[in-house]
């Protein structure tokens, strides 16, 4: 069912030093920080040849990476991201095995302008999975 990997999102303490580290250290295509209001993250994509990285950084004061940075104050893997063809249908083959879908179920429009769920990381091995369609 599921696909390739699209991204791997890691909250940053410091949104700069984020990039400057895998731009500069790690010699990787950063872009430029993209905010992201509905989401409440400032994104930046870190283009692999086989994948991306998101660098997350909070914006606003409801920010979910909020709470994760409080935890993990020198940052952390947030999320990893799969593809898949069906969203609706991989949504309910999941649901059916007892996985539980965060907000209330229905896929909303991610960071790339396509539709997004999040699966409860005690589902999972304690990983946020986010699927996107593709
Ligand atoms: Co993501």
């Amino acid at each position: 069912m599921i696909g390739r990997l699209n991204h791997v999102a890691i909250a940053v303490p410091d949104l700069e030093a984020g990039i400057a580290q895998y731009r500069d250290v790690l010699g990787a295509k950063v872009s430029e920080p993209q905010d992201e209001p509905d989401h409440g993250v400032t994104v930046v994509f870190v283009e692999l040849p086989n994948t991306k990285i998101e660098l997350l950084y909070p914006l606003g004061e409801n920010s979910p990476i909020k709470a994760f940075l409080e935890k993990n104050t020198a940052g952390g893997i947030h999320h990893v991201c799969y593809e898949v063809d069906d969203i609706i249908a991989a949504r309910d083959k999941l649901k059916a095995t007892g996985a539980r879908v965060l907000g209330d179920g229905d896929p909303k429009i991610g960071a790339h302008g396509k539709p997004v769920l999040f699966l409860h990381p005690k589902d999972f091995n304690g990983t946020l999975v986010e699927l996107e369609q593709v």
